[in-house]
Parts: structure tokens; C-alpha cells; sequence
């Protein structure tokens, strides 16, 4: 129970990390506020995760539009009194190479994975300032931190996390923030399964641990940095990536 009481919002919660890392927050004892803006699998998610006992509540909201996130906010803390974890795990991908990308697909995915990541955070933070703690988990990404053939848009969106994190672990940590960002490798999600097979074979082979991670690798991460055992971590981008690259 290295959650118990604790209240967390974990946005893309519907499917893959962010549905993963709900049903670990659950089973540590937090109440999860399940975001994402696919309803019909969210209700069905949230369902499932109270079958099994779990404290969750869906919202369905789209991280890009800022009404929908401060009116989520404000219900969560109606519903749950306080809000203590932020997991910023909602992101896109429309994927291209540069000399084909369209402005409309790069900006779609600024959208939603660094003005997103930007509307939850700056939504939450004033509940988090006035109770004297909280803790900020972004999830970048391993091609933001090294760059991914096909991936402008969404490499800049993720080098952006980790950007944002630093930022806001310096001007928050004096408030008792602690925020932190989870860059993943390729984890099996439908995010992954869309990519071509043939570069899926040519990525395993370029991890040393020679396979994909797992939902739950995800999900542990930010579990310990969501937790008091990480109480003295800030501003850090924790790398979970089989080690793709060093
Ligand atoms: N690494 C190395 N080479 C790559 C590559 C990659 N990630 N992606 C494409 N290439 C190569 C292709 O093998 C191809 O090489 P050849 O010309 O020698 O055959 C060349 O680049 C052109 O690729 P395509 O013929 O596929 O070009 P396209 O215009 O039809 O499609 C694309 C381009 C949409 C980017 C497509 O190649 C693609 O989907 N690539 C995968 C991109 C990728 O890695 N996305 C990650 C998704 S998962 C995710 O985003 C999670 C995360 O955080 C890691
Ligand atoms: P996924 O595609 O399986 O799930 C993403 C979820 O986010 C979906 O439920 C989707 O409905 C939701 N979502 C998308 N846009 C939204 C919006 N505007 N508002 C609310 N919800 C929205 O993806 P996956 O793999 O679970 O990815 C989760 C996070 O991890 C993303 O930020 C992704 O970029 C990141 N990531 C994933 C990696 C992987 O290999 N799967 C690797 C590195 C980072």
C-alpha cells in the first residue's frame, strides 16, 4: 500500500501505460481519477478496475482543451477532496518524415503532448501549493531524449517534457513538488503494435535486453516516483528503455 490515501489524476488512462499504471495505483491504495478522451473504453476500463476492488472514478476529457481540464480538475476535487499525484501520460503520435509531415499533423501532436502536459500541470498545481506537497510525473519518451527517424513532431514534444520538468521542478520544489518525468523505450501498446514490423525488428535488436517492455515496467516507474521512497528525487527523467540507449 505505498499509495494508501493518496489521490492521483492519470491522464490516457483509457488504454496501454496509462490504463496499467491505474490499476498499480489502485492496488497500492490510491483513488485514481482515470483522464482520457476515449469514453466508451474508459467507462468500460474504470468498470473493470472496481470489479477488482480499485477506487477509480473516469472523466472523460480531452488534455488539449483547457476548459474540459480545469472543469476535471475542480470535479476531482469536489469528488476526492485533494489531489496529490499528476501523471501526464496522455500523448499521440502522427508519424512522417520531415519532407512529408503536414503542419496540421505537427501541430496536432504539440497539442496534445506538450500544451496538454502544460494544461494539467498548471491546472493542479495551485491544490498541490496550497497543501504543501504534491508530486508531477511527465512521460517523455526515448525519442525525445535521443530523436526517432519519423518523428519530429513528437520528438519535440517529448524533449518538451523534459524541458517543462526541469523548469518546473526549480520553481516548484520549494513548495514541496516534487516533478519528475519516466522516458520509455518501445513498450507493447497499441502505440507501438501501429509501427511497421519490419522497424519493430530492427529496434528490438538494437536493445540490449533484445525485447519490448511491458505496460507494467511503465507503470512501476512512476509508481516509485509517485511514492515517499522517492521524496528526494527532482527534476530527474528516469530512463526505462532496456538500455536502447547509452
Ligand atoms: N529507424 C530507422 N529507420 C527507419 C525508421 C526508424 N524508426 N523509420 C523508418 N525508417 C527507414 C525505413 O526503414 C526506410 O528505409 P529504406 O528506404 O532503406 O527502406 C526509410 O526510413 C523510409 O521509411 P518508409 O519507406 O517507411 O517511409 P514512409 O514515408 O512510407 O513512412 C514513417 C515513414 C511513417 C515514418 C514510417 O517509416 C514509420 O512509421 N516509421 C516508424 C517511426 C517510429 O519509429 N515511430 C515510433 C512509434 S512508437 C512511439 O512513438 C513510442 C515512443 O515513444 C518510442
Ligand atoms: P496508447 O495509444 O496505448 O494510449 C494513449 C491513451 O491516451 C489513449 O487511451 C488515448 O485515448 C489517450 N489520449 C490521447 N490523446 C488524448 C487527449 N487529447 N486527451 C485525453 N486522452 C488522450 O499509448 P501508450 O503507449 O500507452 O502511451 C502512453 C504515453 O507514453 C504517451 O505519452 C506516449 O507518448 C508515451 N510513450 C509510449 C511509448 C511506447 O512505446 N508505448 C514509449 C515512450 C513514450
Amino acid at each position: 500500500m505505498r499509495l494508501k490515501d493518496k489521490v492521483a489524476i492519470i491522464t490516457g488512462a483509457a488504454n496501454g501505460l496509462g490504463f496499467e499504471a491505474s490499476r498499480i495505483f489502485a492496488q497500492e491504495g490510491a483513488k485514481v481519477a482515470m483522464v482520457d478522451y476515449d469514453a466508451k473504453t474508459g467507462e468500460e476500463r474504470a468498470a473493470q478496475l472496481k470489479e477488482e476492488g480499485g477506487d477509480v472514478a473516469f472523466f472523460q476529457v480531452n488534455v488539449a482543451d483547457r476548459d474540459s481540464v480545469d472543469a476535471m480538475v475542480e470535479e476531482v476535487v469536489k469528488h476526492y477532496s485533494k489531489i496529490d499525484i499528476l501523471i501526464n501520460n496522455a500523448g499521440i503520435t502522427r508519424d512522417g518524415m520531415l519532407t512529408k509531415l503536414s503542419v496540421e499533423n505537427f501541430q496536432a501532436v504539440i497539442n496534445v503532448n506538450l500544451t496538454g502536459v502544460f494544461h494539467c500541470t498548471q491546472a493542479v498545481v495551485p491544490h498541490m501549493i496550497a497543501q504543501g506537497k504534491g508530486k508531477i510525473i511527465s512521460t517523455s519518451s526515448v525519442s525525445g531524449v535521443y530523436g526517432n527517424v519519423g518523428q519530429t513532431n513528437y520528438a519535440a514534444t517529448k524533449a518538451g517534457v523534459v524541458g517543462m520538468t526541469k523548469t518546473w521542478a526549480k520553481e516548484l520544489g520549494r513548495k514541496g513538488i516534487n516533478v519528475n518525468a519516466v522516458a520509455p523505450g518501445f513498450i507493447e501498446t497499441d502505440m507501438v503494435k501501429a509501427m511497421p514490423d519490419k522497424i519493430i525488428d530492427q529496434m528490438k535488436s538494437t536493445i540490449p535486453l533484445q525485447r519490448l517492455g511491458q505496460p507494467s515496467d511503465i507503470g512501476y516507474a512512476y509508481l516509485y516516483l509517485a511514492s515517499d521512497e522517492s521524496n528526494y528525487i527532482n527534476g530527474t527523467t528516469l530512463h526505462v528503455d532496456g538500455g536502447i540507449m547509452m
